[in-house]
This record gives C-alpha cells, sequence and structure tokens, in this order.
C-alpha cells in the first residue's frame, strides 16, 4: 500500500524538496505550513501537493491538524520534523521572547507533532521519523544560541525516541544540513555569508535536493537498520 508521509515547514525551502522528492518517489505526501498561505498555494498548484495550516509550536492544533491530514490523505507512515524558524541574536542582546519562540516553534513542535502520530506508528508497527537538525548544533554560531540549542535538542530527542521504537519497526534519525541555499540563509549578511562559505570544503552551499536526498533515503524500507543516527550533510563544513 501507498505510504504516506507528512512534512512540516514543507511548502518553502528544504521542505519543499523534501515534500517533491517523496512525492516523486511514489509517496502520498501532506505538506504543513504556517501562514504564509499564498506560497502554499503557489506550491500546491505547481506540484499537487496538498498543503496544511496550522501552528506546529501549538500542541492542540497539531492533533486537529493531523487528524485531518489522516482523514484527507492517509495514515502518517513517515513524519518529516523540518519547521523551523531563525531569530539571530547574541546572548547579551536577546530577548525572553526571542528564546522562547524559537525554541517553541523547532523544539516544542518536534514534541507536539511527534507525540500525534506516534501511537499509530507503533499500532501499525512501522514507521520511519526525520528530525532536520543542523550543523549549527553540532558546531555552535554566533548568535544562535536559541536555535542551536533547539536543534541540539532535537539530536538528543532523536536517539531517546529511537530507543524507544526500535522494537516497534519505527525508526527515528536526524538530519544535520550545513549551509544550503533558501530564504533563511538568505538573510545571513552577504560579508558574513562569504566568510561562511569559505570554510566549506566543496567552496559553494548546498542545494535543498541534497538534503531531500537523504531523508528519501532514511525513510525507504530497506532503511529499517538505521537508527538514532545523525546523517550530516555539509560539503564537508563539520566532520565528527
Ligand atoms: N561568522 C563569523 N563572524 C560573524 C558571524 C559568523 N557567523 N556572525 C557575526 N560575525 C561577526 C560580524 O562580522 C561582526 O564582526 P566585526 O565586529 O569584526 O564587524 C561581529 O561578529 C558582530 O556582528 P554584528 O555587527 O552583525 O553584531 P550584531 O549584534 O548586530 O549581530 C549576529 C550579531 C546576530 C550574530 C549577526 O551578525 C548575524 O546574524 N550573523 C549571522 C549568524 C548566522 O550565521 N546565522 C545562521 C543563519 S542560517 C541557519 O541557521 C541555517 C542553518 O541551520 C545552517
Amino acid at each position: 500500500m501507498t505510504k504516506t508521509a507528512l512534512v512540516t515547514g514543507g511548502t518553502r525551502g528544504i521542505g519543499a524538496s523534501i515534500s517533491i522528492a517523496l512525492q516523486k518517489a511514489g509517496y502520498k505526501v501532506a505538506a504543513n505550513y504556517a501562514t504564509n498561505h499564498d506560497v502554499a498555494k503557489t506550491f500546491t498548484a505547481e506540484t499537487g501537493i496538498k498543503a496544511f495550516s496550522w501552528d506546529v509550536g501549538d500542541f492542540d492544533a497539531c492533533a486537529t491538524g493531523i487528524a485531518k491530514v489522516e482523514e484527507e490523505i492517509g495514515a502518517v507512515d513517515i513524519l518529516v520534523n523540518n519547521a523551523g524558524i531563525t531569530w539571530d541574536g547574541m546572548m547579551h542582546k536577546m530577548s525572553a521572547e526571542q528564546w522562547q519562540k524559537v525554541i517553541n516553534v523547532n523544539l516544542n513542535s518536534v514534541f507536539n507533532v511527534t507525540r500525534a502520530v506516534i501511537e499509530g506508528m507503533r499500532a501499525r508497527n512501522f514507521g520511519r521519523v526525520v528530525n532536520i537538525s543542523s550543523i549549527n548544533a553540532q558546531a555552535g554560531q554566533m548568535g544562535q544560541t536559541n536555535y542551536s540549542a533547539t536543534k541540539a535538542g532535537i539530536m538528543g530527542f532523536t536517539k531517546a525516541l529511537a530507543r524507544e521504537s526500535a522494537r516497534k519497526n519505527i525508526t527515528v534519525n536526524t538530519v544535520a544540513p550545513g549551509y544550503i541555499e533558501t530564504e533563511m540563509t538568505g538573510k545571513i549578511d552577504q560579508k558574513i555569508l562569504d566568510s561562511i562559505i569559505a570554510q566549506i570544503p566543496v567552496g559553494r552551499m548546498g542545494h535543498p535536493e541534497e538534503i531531500a536526498r537523504a531523508v528519501l533515503f532514511l525513510a525507504a524500507d530497506e532503511a529499517g537498520f538505521i537508527t538514532g543516527e545523525t546523517l550530516s550533510i555539509n560539503g564537508g563544513h563539520h566532520m565528527e
């Protein structure tokens, strides 16, 4: 039976590439997004992938949104926790709101969304959870104590849930992208960005499709022996 994938933040950037790659591979795909209805409409018109709007930082909204996905598309077999934001600032200038907002959207969301699908995966004895982290969890980044903390939190979450879920044929893995050409990195001051690119051994930023390829690999039925792992895709920028 055709499997269903849910990609949070799945209508833009890396998430859009993941949604499209999963669709091309034959999965039924639902793309969640927050508020950018115009982008979502265009994405659906261009790809045929249905987009569902809800705030992943809101526990109840996740339960309602996922019930709708399951009714309209199918029970979620593959979950890609991709939704994330940055709100950069040095620690000595960071507001409580700046900290809490990023923690909520990037990390609490991973609990909210996974909680709503994990029981179904356990009952059906199959699941693939792929969590999108970042090189900035592994290496740290100036101005990103909030973001780096969430992305490192995701790695701990991945390993704990991988242990809990292994006997149920559910794998849980992390993909840690480096600097990828998206709107998010487009906001970085050009001088700073140039200095970052100069540190990347392959000499360029990554493409969203290069992250989607890794998600597809981990989502496959054949990837059942890979769990609790982090796949770093960063052009050699950070090697663990
Ligand atoms: N690498 C090297 N130097 C950096 C730097 C970086 N990433 N970020 C800031 N600096 C340097 C600046 O060049 C500046 O140096 P000088 O004093 O010599 O000019 C100094 O740090 C202070 O920077 P600002 O003057 O910009 O200070 P600010 O308080 O206004 O802003 C900042 C600080 C918020 C860190 C801002 O510089 C910034 O946004 N930097 C980019 C941070 C970044 O790389 N974010 C990643 C976003 S993409 C992402 O997160 C996706 C992913 O997963 C990879």
